[in-house]
């Protein structure tokens, strides 16, 4: 179970590294910090391209760090995302990131979204990707 206080580090983790984040094009820029069981985090940001089409999401560019590092099992991640000179809005994971998600996290894995406003939205990938589609299905 994760605390409030992980919660807090997380989303500082993920507002924090959003400034590394790559968008000379959408000037959307996405910062993601991912805990793993052990309770190390890492973080990742959106990373463009002139093509367009090679782009990566900051939640799989945190996902790929860690899985590179050999990390396996993962708690939580927070996802901080807006317009580069604007406020945080929600930024929920796009279709492909949930799924990317889903070959490693569990059912109960906790998708944290912060907001300027200050208040957080909390789902389960369960909630974000029902019926999915993963590694149990081959
Ligand atoms: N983006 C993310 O990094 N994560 C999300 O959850 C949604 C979208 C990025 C992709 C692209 O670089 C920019 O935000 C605009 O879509």
């Amino acid at each position: 179970m994760i605390t409030d206080l992980q919660i807090q580090e997380l989303c500082k983790a993920a507002i924090d590294i959003r400034e590394n984040c790559y968008a000379p094009y959408s000037h959307f820029c996405v910062g993601a910090a991912l805990l793993t069981a052990s309770g190390k985090i890492y973080t990742g940001v959106n990373v463009e391209n002139a093509a367009y089409g090679p782009s990566n999401c900051a939640e799989r560019t945190a996902v790929f760090k860690a899985v590179s590092e050999g990390e396996r099992t993962f708690t939580a991640i927070a996802i901080a995302g807006g317009p580069e000179d604007g406020k945080l809005d929600y930024c929920p994971p796009c279709g492909v990131c949930r799924q990317v998600l889903a070959e490693f996290c569990a059912a109960d894995f906790e998708i944290i979204l912060p907001s300027s406003s200050g208040e957080t939205k909390r789902f389960t990938l369960a909630e974000l990707l029902p019926e999915s589609f993963g590694p149990d299905n081959l």
